[in-house]
C-alpha cells in the first residue's frame, strides 16, 4: 500500500538513484500491477486517478526520452512499459468516457446554506455516542474565502447550532476573530466583519477547537497548555498542563503544530507527538470537562509528510502530501476502536491542490471539513459508510 503511493518526486529519485536498473524496472512493474488492479474499481474515482497516474505517465515518458541510447536492453524493457501505460490509459479514457466529470465532485452550491438541515441534523446527533462510520470519499468542495496569511484555523462551534465563525489568522497571536455568521466572513473584503476577541495568553499553532460554547486552545510559552476559554463571558474557565513530555511537532509538513485538537461524534481528542516516540502520530482521548486523557494510543502513522489530521467516530485519518506539494490525501488511518486499517479504508486525495493544509477541522454535526490551505479557507463535504460495510 505504502510502496504504491510513493510521491512522485520520490519515484523521481528513485528513477535516478536505480538509472534503469533492475530495482527500477521491478519498481515500474509494481505500479504498473497496481494501476491495472486498480482499474476495476476506478469506476467512480476515475477522475482523481488518472491524474496523478498521467504526471507519472509524463515521468516515465520524460525518462525514456532521456535515455541513453546504447542501453539498449532497458530501453526496450521501458517501451514496453511505456506502452502498458498507454494501454491502463486508454482504458482510463473510456471509463472516463462513461463517467462525465460531474461524477467524481460537484461543486455544491448550496453547501454553506445548511439551516433546513438543522432539523435533521438535530435528530441524527441523538445517534452519535454509538456511531460507527468511516469517510468513504469527498463529495464537495466550496472554497469560500482567501485571505493573505498562508497558514490559518477557521472553525464553526463543532457542537453547537451556533452559526458563529471562528478565525485565527495565523499561526500565533493573542487575538481572534468571530463573525456572527459564516456570511459576513465571506462576504467582505478580509475580516472587517469580525469582533476581535483578545485572549489572556498567547495561542500557538492550528491545533485549536471551539466546542459548545468554549474554546480550547493551545499555549505553547512556558510549557504546553490546553486553555478552556469560555466564548459567552470571556473567562477562562479551565487550564491544564497537557501531560506528555518532550513533544515535538506532529504535522512534518506544519511544524508550528504540537498539539492539535479534534472533536468526533463522540468527545475530544488530542493528536501529538513526542521525543520519546519521535517518528510516529499519538493519539489520546479528552475529557472535556475536566481537560483530563483518558486514554492515548502510540498509532502507526508517520509524521514525516503528515500536514494534518482529523477524528471522524473514534477513527483518526492523517492527511499526507509532500515538500513539494502534490495533492493532499488521506494515506493513514487508525481506528481505535480496531475496525478499520488503513488497507482497508478508501484511499481519499482532496480535489484541488493549492499548498498543504495548515488546519483541517472536522464538524460532526454537518460531516464537513473547513480547512485552510495556502490562504483558501475550504469546506469539504464529506460522504461516509458504516465501518462494517467493507
Ligand atoms: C496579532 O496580529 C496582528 C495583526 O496581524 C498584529 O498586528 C499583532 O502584532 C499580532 N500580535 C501578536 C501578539 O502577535
Ligand atoms: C462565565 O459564565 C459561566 C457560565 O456560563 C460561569 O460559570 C462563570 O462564573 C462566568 N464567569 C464570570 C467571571 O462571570
Amino acid at each position: 500500500m505504502g510502496t504504491f503511493f510513493l510521491h512522485l518526486t520520490v519515484a523521481a529519485a528513485v528513477i535516478l538513484e536505480a538509472q534503469c536498473q533492475p530495482q527500477f524496472l521491478e519498481y515500474i512493474e509494481r505500479r504498473l500491477s497496481s494501476f491495472e488492479n486498480r482499474i476495476a474499481v476506478w469506476y467512480d474515482q476515475t477522475q482523481r486517478y488518472s491524474s496523478e497516474y498521467r504526471e507519472f505517465k509524463n515521468q516515465i515518458l520524460a525518462l525514456v526520452e532521456s535515455l541513453d541510447k546504447e542501453k539498449d536492453e532497458q530501453r526496450h524493457n521501458l517501451e514496453m512499459a511505456t506502452s502498458r501505460l498507454e494501454r491502463i490509459e486508454r482504458e482510463l479514457d473510456y471509463l472516463e468516457s462513461r463517467n462525465p466529470a460531474p461524477t467524481c465532485l460537484e461543486v455544491e452550491e448550496n453547501l454553506i446554506e445548511h439551516t433546513a438541515e438543522n432539523a435533521k441534523e438535530k435528530k441524527k446527533r441523538k445517534h452519535m455516542t454509538d456511531c460507527a462510520e468511516m469517510i468513504f470519499n469527498i463529495k464537495a468542495m466550496k472554497i469560500v474565502k482567501r485571505l493573505e496569511t498562508a497558514a490559518g484555523l477557521w472553525t464553526k462551534d463543532l457542537m453547537s447550532d451556533s452559526e458563529k465563525v471562528y478565525v485565527f489568522d495565523g499561526v500565533s497571536n493573542d487575538t481572534i476573530y468571530e463573525f456572527a455568521r459564516l456570511k459576513d466572513f465571506t462576504d467582505f473584503t478580509g475580516l472587517i466583519k469580525g469582533k476581535k476577541i483578545k485572549l489572556p495568553y498567547p495561542w500557538a499553532g492550528t491545533g485549536h477547537m471551539v466546542y459548545k460554547g468554549f474554546l480550547y486552545y493551545i499555549r505553547s510559552e512556558p510549557q504546553f497548555q490546553v486553555i478552556k476559554f469560555d466564548l459567552k463571558n470571556h473567562t477562562v474557565a479551565d487550564s491544564a498542563m497537557f501531560p506528555a513530555e518532550q513533544q515535538i511537532p506532529v504535522y512534518g509538513l506544519s511544524p508550528y503544530n504540537y498539539i492539535d485538537l479534534a472533536a468526533d461524534e463522540n468527545g475530544l481528542w488530542a493528536i501529538y507527538a513526542t521525543r520519546e516516540n519521535a517518528k510516529y502520530i499519538c493519539l489520546a482521548r479528552l475529557d472535556h470537562k475536566m481537560l483530563d486523557i483518558e486514554q492515548m494510543w502510540d498509532t502507526p502513522c508517520p509524521i514525516e509528510n503528515a500536514e494534518n489530521a482529523f477524528v471522524i467516530c473514534g477513527v483518526l485519518y492523517v492527511v499526507y502530501n509532500t515538500k513539494l506539494r502534490s495533492r493532499s490525501r488521506i494515506q493513514c488511518v487508525y481506528d481505535v476502536t480496531d475496525i478499520v486499517t488503513t488497507d482497508q479504508a478508501p484511499l481519499v486525495y482532496f480535489p484541488k491542490r493549492f499548498g498543504a493544509h495548515a488546519s483541517i477541522k472536522y464538524n460532526p454535526m454537518e460531516k464537513k471539513l473547513y480547512t485552510w490551505d495556502d490562504g483558501h479557507q475550504i469546506i469539504y463535504r464529506l460522504t461516509l459508510k458504516q465501518k462494517s460495510e467493507l
